[in-house]
């Protein structure tokens, strides 16, 4: 008796971790991020609500798997566990070519526009291609947008003086390496886990990122300079196996799918907090010095850079540009 009870009791408190399907949430950065406590949030409201049959397990730091592995090893995925994760929008390049969109140097001003376009139906055509290759796109989450940093004795602030000889970490993306290339640098793609290295090393003289990520990853310990430069955009689209998706009972589809609704909302709040408080933490470690571009700085940038629009526009699609640009006005 004695015996059936405590099997009763364990079985009882195994049912807090037992699930009919787990979800895998692997993602490269700190769960301190925007990212890290959307998907954070994502798992502890779908462990609440839906307990026993669907469990989320969050991967941070990449110790699952890195942003470009992640999406191969989604595509295989099987049976009742699945793989769901945020890349940046920068990682789809070999998925959607009209992704590539987001990584045009100044084509958004602000996050305001931004959201003018991740909230309108001009969208849903550049997420059709992930579909085709077993990727399920759920929901946009941001990070905000991306500042340059540098080691050396001055700031960047002239192209293409500024960014001549000098290296810079870049993610897996071909619109980023021409932005680079039209500043007048040299770029270099690396994962996002061996940035800090590549910076602490010389391997690399600078990177651009959003600031809760050069706050997170202490990239501001091993740079001099960051320029307030706001050139481009750092988001994520959140993704999972299609294969796993699709053999989801409907009822459980639609619950995550309200439960990603809720997060997607959250994970804008938690970015635009991070903004500004790792911004203010970065100036307040006094270690790298964050300089202002003038309006004629940054004019000069957004000149030069301009080509980068120009040689990607047959790729991502000019009618989709032409569409994009209407949106925004400008
Ligand atoms: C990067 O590689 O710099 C970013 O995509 C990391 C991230 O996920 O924010």
């Amino acid at each position: 008796m004695k015996k059936l009870l405590l099997l009763f009791f364990l079985a009882l408190l195994g049912g807090t971790a037992q699930a009919e399907y787990v979800i895998k949430f692997s993602h490269v950065v700190t769960p301190q991020t925007p990212k890290g406590k959307a998907a954070q949030y994502f798992a502890d409201t779908v462990n609440q609500r839906l307990k026993g049959k669907v469990r989320v397990e969050v991967f941070p730091n990449s110790q699952l798997y890195n942003d470009n592995k992640v999406m191969e090893a989604m595509r295989l995925s099987s049976g009742k566990t699945g793989l769901m994760a945020a890349p940046s929008l920068s990682k789809f390049v070999k998925f959607s070519r009209q992704l590539q969109l987001f990584d045009l140097p100044f084509l958004f001003h602000d996050i305001g526009d931004v959201h003018k376009l991740v909230d309108s139906p001009i969208v849903e055509g550049m997420l059709d291609p992930l579909q085709r290759k077993g990727i399920k796109a759920l929901g946009f989450w941001d990070n905000g947008m991306k500042v340059f940093s540098i080691r050396g004795d001055k700031p960047l602030r002239k192209t293409p003086d500024d960014f001549k000889g000098k290296k810079f970490r870049i993610q897996s993306s071909n619109v980023h390496a021409a932005m680079i290339e039209a500043l007048g640098g040299t770029p270099q793609k690396l994962p996002f886990k061996e940035v800090y290295t590549a910076l602490a090393q010389g391997v690399v003289d600078g990177q651009e990122n959003a600031w809760s990520n050069i706050y997170s990853k202490k990239f501001y310990e091993v740079q001099d300079y960051i320029s307030v430069s706001n050139h481009s955009y750092l988001g994520y689209l959140v993704v999972v196996s299609a294969h796993f998706w699709n053999s989801l009972p409907a009822d459980i589809r639609d619950q995550l799918t309200a439960i990603l609704k809720e997060t997607s909302v959250k994970a804008r709040q938690y970015a635009a907090e991070a903004d500004q408080a790792d911004r203010r933490k970065i100036e307040a470690a006094g270690k790298a010095k964050v300089v202002e571009l003038t309006e004629a700085e940054r004019a000069q940038w957004r000149a030069a850079t301009a080509v980068v629009e120009d040689k990607f526009r047959d790729r991502i699609g000019a009618d989709l540009l032409k569409k994009v640009h209407a949106l925004l006005g400008h």
